[in-house]
């Protein structure tokens, strides 16, 4: 796996994702594709040998609306195809974007910000070295969100 350049091309891909409940409310459908072709919104492409695996932003796209931010850490969101989630890919994924952004943006630290029901991503991350430093429920849907914390 490695993070590349986001192309048209996995702009026009990724906007046609839908995840399976409880999952939906990461559904990416509906969004521009230059959302993510924007390169001011921090968004790069997942990919292995053959194709687009995921995505992953860094900095404000990875916040959640709703916590009061410092910018004491890099921020960092993304998720997997929605068909290759729950086959154990997430750690490799989400370690592959930690060692880019530890390339590019030199940061500290390293934050996520994940929705409290969502035990799976919470494991991976966990797995990977991040603590829980906060809690906040955000008030686009009423949902209890943890914000984690870990040395870059
Ligand atoms: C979050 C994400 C990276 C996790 O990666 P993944 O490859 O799907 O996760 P895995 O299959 O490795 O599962 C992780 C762990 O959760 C467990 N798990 C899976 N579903 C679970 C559930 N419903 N309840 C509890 N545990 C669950 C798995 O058994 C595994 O446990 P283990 O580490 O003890 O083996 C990936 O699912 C993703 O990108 N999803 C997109 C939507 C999303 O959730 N985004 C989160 C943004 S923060």
């Amino acid at each position: 796996m490695e993070i590349v350049d986001l192309t048209t091309e996995h702009a026009d891909d990724i906007v046609t994702w839908r995840y399976p409940e409880p999952y939906g409310c990461y559904d990416l459908t509906g969004m521009e594709p230059q959302h993510f072709t924007d390169l001011t919104n921090g968004f790069f492409a997942l990919v292995d040998s053959e194709r687009l695996i995921g995505y992953r932003c860094y900095g404000a796209e990875g916040q959640v609306p709703g916590f009061a931010y410092d910018d004491r850490a890099l921020d960092i969101g993304g998720g997997l195809r929605p068909e290759l989630t729950g086959q154990g890919l997430g750690h490799e994924a989400i370690s592959t974007a930690l060692d880019f952004a530890r390339a590019r943006f030199a940061p500290s630290q390293f934050r996520v910000t994940v929705a409290e029901f969502n035990v799976r991503a919470l494991k991976v991350v966990d797995a990977l070295g991040f603590s829980a430093v906060d809690k906040f429920e955000s008030p686009a849907n009423e949902r209890p969100y943890v914000v984690l914390t870990r040395t870059a």
